[in-house]
């Protein structure tokens, strides 16, 4: 096999399906359409096939062990190596107003979930098949698809769309995924070259976001990612967080004072601070160099709590 070779986790439906397409139809990719149902990844898979698109559809249930280890052994047999990885398949079961979604869900089973899905699953993944990107015809590319929601600056940023919704566990997923993303680029780049980066897709209306008409199409969803796996081979960017316009910023370099503003502007959240020195010369002298302390209390309908930060940035 000639063709690059990616294997593409959730690629029956939305963004993983849009993506098979269009590596097959614009970049002449050989795709692997993971689906853990394998029925619909059959469907997907002849759709595109039909239009003489080089893709075919292998089982994929990224929350099992078993069905990781059988895709790895069936791209091992057949083509012995894999070029690229996108980390596409994930679940948002978060009610906008907390645990609604799955009827009776706990809180416990609603992080449970959602983690093993979004951050266990691809880690499981990306594990076993880097015996298989480490014989990559290419500098192998590895994509998470994160989520503008998983950074922290976002969180914070009363202008994001989602600012007021409870998508908690979802949210912690996909910075989970940035942190992922983060360590492969370290390691696995250091160990083969690779490229990893997380991408946004941005708003797009699927499944997972109950096909909100707001959303673009998945076509547009797979733009970055595209992107993003057909870098040319001195292209170095990794360890990178970006959406198709441009970089996202995961963690916050915002002032304490900047994050109040913002979440007394946006919402019921309210939040004092007080600084923690015996005396403002003190203070003046510590506080820039991040010596001392700084008490937050935080009360919201959610309820109350107080953090301590050292220094100007509280993360
Ligand atoms: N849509 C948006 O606005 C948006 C925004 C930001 C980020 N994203 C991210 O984009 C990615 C794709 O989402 P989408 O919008 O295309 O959603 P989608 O249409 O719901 O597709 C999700 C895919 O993940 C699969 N999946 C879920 N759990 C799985 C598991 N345990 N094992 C294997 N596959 C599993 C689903 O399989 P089934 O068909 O069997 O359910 C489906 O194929 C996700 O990572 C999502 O977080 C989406």
């Amino acid at each position: 096999m000639n063709k690059t070779i990616a294997l593409i986790s959730g690629a029956n439906q939305g963004i993983g399906l849009a993506t098979a397409g269009r590596l097959a139809r614009e970049h002449d990719f050989h795709v692997i359409m993971g689906s853990r149902n394998a029925d619909n990844g059959t469907k997907a898979a002849q759709q595109l096939q039909s239009e003489g698109l080089s893709v075919e559809s292998v089982q994929l249930d990224i929350s099992s062990d078993e069905s990781i280890t059988h895709a790895a052994e069936y791209i091992t047999q057949k083509y012995g190596r894999l070029d690229v990885l996108i980390n596409n398949a994930a679940i948002l079961i978060d009610g906008p107003k907390g645990n609604k979604v799955i009827p009776n869900i706990t809180t416990r089973q609603l992080f449970d979930l959602t983690l093993s899905t979004n951050v266990t699953g691809p880690a499981c993944l990306t594990e076993a098949m880097t015996p298989l990107l480490r014989k990559a015809k290419q500098r192998p590319c590895i994509v998470f698809v994160s989520s503008r929601m998983g950074s922290l600056a976002e969180s914070l940023n009363p202008d994001t769309p989602f600012y007021k919704s409870d998508y908690k566990s979802y949210d912690a997923s996909k910075a989970g995924v940035n942190v992922l993303t983060a360590n492969y680029a370290r390691i696995l780049g250091a160990d083969m070259r690779a490229r990893v980066n997380s991408v946004c897709p941005g708003l797009i209306k699927t499944n997972l976001i109950g096909y909100m008409e707001a959303g673009d199409t998945p076509d547009r969803g797979a733009q970055r990612i595209i992107e993003m796996v057909t870098l040319a081979e001195d292209d170095e960017t990794t360890g990178t967080f970006s959406d198709r316009w441009g970089k996202i910023d995961w963690g916050t370099s915002m002032s304490v004072d900047q994050i109040t503003k913002n979440l007394k502007g946006g919402s019921s959240l309210s939040v004092s601070g007080l600084d923690v020195f015996p005396s403002p010369v003190l203070f003046s002298l510590c506080f820039p160099l991040g010596l001392g302390a700084r008490q937050w209390h935080v009360s919201s309908d959610l309820g109350d709590s107080t953090a301590s930060s050292g220094a100007d940035v509280i993360y």
